[in-house]
């Protein structure tokens, strides 16, 4: 199901107040993400890089971990928004992707920047034939 307006544009204001709050001072790329749970939550991250650049985490994770780790039930999302502060939007990187599927498969997925364009997908677009957790003989709980 394809979330309201109303939700999009508090997704879209908690996406750029994650980009806000980024710590991106080896690329200068910011990013924020914003998740919104089955059960009406919102969840906001930023970018999070390291010295030991490899350590980064990106916005759509940091957002994600941070609906489920606040969530005393199993968590369903229902949709991502990216944000970036640029002219084109941006879709998320492909661990990122992986990440999503494991708590939205369904999910609806949003990139807005400070252009016009918009990109809009369905997570199954993006992570055909995912991996996921019914692919393990004994799922975790
Ligand atoms: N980045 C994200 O936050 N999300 C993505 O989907 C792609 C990349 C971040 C990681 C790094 O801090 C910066 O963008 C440049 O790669």
């Amino acid at each position: 199901m394809t979330i309201s307006e109303a939700d999009f544009s508090k997704l879209a204001e908690a996406a750029q107040l994650g980009a806000a709050r980024a710590y991106c001072p080896y690329s200068r790329f910011r990013v924020g993400a914003a998740v919104l749970t089955s059960d009406g939550r919102i969840a906001s991250g930023g970018n999070i890089e390291n010295a030991s650049y490899g350590l980064t985490v990106c916005a759509e994770r940091n957002a994600v971990f941070r609906a489920v780790g606040d969530s005393e039930s199993p968590t369903t999302i229902r949709a991502v928004v990216i944000y970036t502060p640029t002219p084109e939007p941006t879709a998320p990187c492909g661990a990122c992707r992986q990440v999503i599927n494991e708590f939205g498969p369904d999910a609806e997925i949003r990139s807005i920047c400070d252009g016009a364009a918009e990109l809009r997908y369905r997570l199954k677009d993006l992570l055909p034939e995912a991996f996921g957790p019914g692919n393990l003989a004994h799922p975790g709980s």
